[in-house]
């Protein structure tokens, strides 16, 4: 009878938990490794859960820094050395709080356990047991036998990254295939599942174009790289297509679909292919990946458009003079460009100060004296521009001067080695694109041609104010602009470019209070690039800057947007979204919708004179584009009676145009900053800072 009794309960128990697990879709999944787990479940999975209407129970229990040897040395102890918490039914993360791990696999039903192990480890296999056999072993003896056990594959990591690279020949491209290969080998030792995060990482910097990479070092960024580990893991989980959520979920830390759609897309071909990287690009060359639209360079194929007028209000009434051009339009302007194109700067900050660390009088054999000054943005010193100033030798007045921000670091602008370099702030920018060797580009910047003329040279490294690279807007100066509690911008608050041209405008308030030689009313800004859009963008802005010049500034710099040849807004949005705002995201493939074109940032610098370079071989710049800008722009000039360029006439190369406060020229060649451009600049510089 009592067998009957016990059979007729175990039948009933075997009914409830069906129809339990039937009524009850939840997923419970807890993930076991160090830090990187704990970042894996908490930033962007949830979100992605959530997108997919999957209801999901998210944990984590981590020791940092710890690999299998470690968390399973811990399990068995039955020390509390695990940090836990859970992701609970409000959306909110429990308290995170130190538990052993028996209690953490105690504390739910799980359906998945993830196992990680230390990320350098992760690529040794010989590290890898006996460390995660006794940890499957505890694991499953505490789990129900439904329990998926996933193998959870990190990353390498990211180049030049300084930590444990010995082993990899600092080459990320290295270190792939050891982890692929020590997943593979113990997911089928243990008939493990595997989250394939370090193939789907893989894949994305083979298939995609980017500035920097999508890790620091050993960690994952929050933008792409968090949507892209978000994407794999629930891909590996559920088994949905993670492509079919990139439109519903769209975190503000990914608001650009392209990269949301490539982070899916390398996820789901890891899901298919765990141990095996996908090659997605079109191999069309380093910007021109089908993901972000091949480049027209058919000047037929340029589409019928039509510019907005800057002498026209946004209310549609027509500017009457230069007063109210002044007063009201030119303030109008300046608006839509910082919250569609470039986003808000905050004013300088109290406490900025300057102090003059270094000074060598006889430069270039005594021909100019070379200082360094730091510009301290506020009085706690913590972070400053250091400024590099050649100042010509016994002229007889202050000397007119040109600022350019420098995109390589001080040291590559000239090989004298008493050039300090790199400043503890610096090493990250450094890190990702290299460290340059003194003088590596002095051929762009001729001093002695410059200094000779009569010129001051002011130049500053641009990662002083922003390093220049993808990582969420989290390091360089833009909480400046961040209220308490705000960790990233507003959609129409700085990207790298505004925060570059603030710190151009921190050189001009040196100048003006702290020095007498430089001539502060007779200063140029100046850039190659995207320092060309930046030196615009800081003239346009600070009229206290007497002249701008663009050097194969192209894209969101001198070249009319419109005209979408060569590079787009899709593009530059997509490979370069730290330098934007994010407003500017919706107007990829919409560029009709921008209430403003790069015309009328040349207008903003009216009435003082500007020059465009544009080289016949930078087309991905529209070198055309970047002359109609000019064009457009000169009915503000004409308000003040300047009659502008000569012709509107896109000249041939070598035919340079000196106009009135207008100048321009195309020369043979490629995307650079040569002597040529520079003997142009000087003349012209001639007949306005002299
Ligand atoms: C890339 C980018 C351009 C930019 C250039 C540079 O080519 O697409 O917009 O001007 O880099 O700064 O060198």
């Amino acid at each position: 009878m009592r067998n009957v009794y016990k059979l007729l309960f175990a039948a009933a128990l075997l009914l409830s938990q069906t129809l339990f697990a039937q009524k009850d879709d939840t997923i419970r999944i807890l993930a076991v490794g160090n830090g990187l787990s704990a970042e894996a479940v908490t930033r962007d999975l949830p979100g992605y859960f959530e997108a997919a209407g999957q209801k999901v129970v998210l944990a984590y229990a981590v020791r940092l820094s710890s690999d299998y040897a470690k968390q399973a040395e811990l399990a068995r102890s039955g020390a509390e050395g695990f940090s836990y918490s859970k992701l609970s039914g409000n959306g909110t993360w429990t308290e995170e709080r130190k538990v052993s791990l028996a209690a953490a696999l105690a504390d739910e039903k799980w359906d998945i356990v993830s196992l990680q192990t230390q990320s350098a480890q992760a690529a040794r296999r010989e590290s890898i047991d006996p460390g995660l056999g006794q940890l499957l072993k505890f694991v499953r003896k505490r789990t129900p036998k439904s329990v998926r056990i996933m193998y959870f594959q990190t990353w390498p990591y990211a180049n030049q990254s300084t930590k444990h690279w010995m082993a990899f020949g600092h080459n990320n491209v290295n270190m792939y295939p050891q982890i692929a290969a020590t997943s593979k080998e113990f997911c089928e030792k243990y008939s493990l599942e595997v989250i394939p995060v370090g193939t789907a990482i893989r894949s994305l910097r083979t298939s995609f174009s980017m500035q920097g990479d999508i890790t620091y070092g050993d960690h994952l960024n929050k933008t792409m790289g968090a949507y892209l580990c978000a994407a794999t893991f629930f891909e590996a989980v559920t088994g949905l297509d993670a492509r079919d959520y990139t439109d519903a979920y769209a975190p503000y830390t990914l608001e650009n679909h392209v990269r949301r759609e490539m982070a899916a897309k390398c996820a789901h071909y890891a899901c298919l292919k765990p141990f095996e990287f996908t090659n997605m690009s079109s191999g069309t060359g380093t910007y021109g990946s089908v993901e972000a639209g091949l480049p027209n360079y058919d000047e037929t194929l340029v589409p019928q458009y039509t510019l907005p007028d800057p002498l026209v209000m946004n209310d549609g009434s027509p500017v009457k003079g230069i007063e109210q051009w002044e007063g009201e339009r030119r303030e109008e302007l300046l608006e839509l460009f910082r919250s569609e194109v470039y986003g808000h700067s905050p004013a300088r900050r109290e406490g900025q100060h300057y102090k003059i660390v270094k000074e060598d009088p006889n430069a270039f054999g005594g021909m100019a004296t070379r200082r360094e000054v730091l510009i301290y943005f506020d009085s706690s010193e913590d972070r400053y521009i250091r400024l590099m100033t050649y100042v010509p030798n016994g002229l007889e007045g202050p000397a007119p001067a040109f600022l350019l921000l420098n995109t390589s670091g001080n040291a590559s602008v000239n090989e004298d080695t008493n050039i300090s370099y790199p400043d503890e702030h610096q090493l990250i920018q450094y890190e990702i694109h290299g460290f340059p060797y003194y003088g590596q580009y002095r051929h762009f910047y001729p001093l002695e041609l410059i200094l000779s003329r009569g010129y001051a040279f002011l130049t500053f490294f641009k990662s002083d104010c922003d390093p220049d690279f993808d990582d969420g807007f989290q390091n360089g100066i833009h909480p400046y602009i961040y209220k308490e509690g705000q960790t990233f911008p507003e959609p129409d608050q700085w990207g790298s470019i505004s925060a570059w041209a603030w710190g151009m405008s921190r050189v001009m308030d040196y100048l003006e209070e702290g020095q007498t030689e430089v001539n502060a009313a007779k200063v140029s800004t100046i850039g190659h690039s995207r320092a060309g859009k930046t030196a615009l963008w800081a003239a346009a802005q600070d009229t206290r800057f007497a002249m701008a010049i663009s050097n194969c500034s192209g894209c969101s710099g001198a070249a009319i947007a419109r005209r979408r040849y060569g590079q787009t807004v899709r593009q530059i949005n997509t490979t370069f979204p730290q330098w934007f705002c994010r407003n500017y995201i919706k107007y990829m493939d919409n560029e009709d919708a921008l209430p403003v074109d790069q015309h009328e940032l040349v207008a903003l610098i009216a009435p003082r004179p500007v020059y465009v370079g544009s080289a016949a071989g930078d087309r991905w710049a529209d070198p055309k584009g970047e002359f109609l800008s000019l064009v457009h722009a000169q009915s503000v000039y004409a308000m003040y009676g300047y009659s502008g360029l000569p012709s509107d006439e896109w000249p041939d190369v070598r035919h340079p145009m000196i106009g009135d406060h207008m100048g321009y020229h195309i020369r043979l060649g490629r995307h650079s900053l040569t002597g040529y451009d520079w003997d142009r600049y000087l003349d012209f510089a001639d007949i306005y800072l002299k």
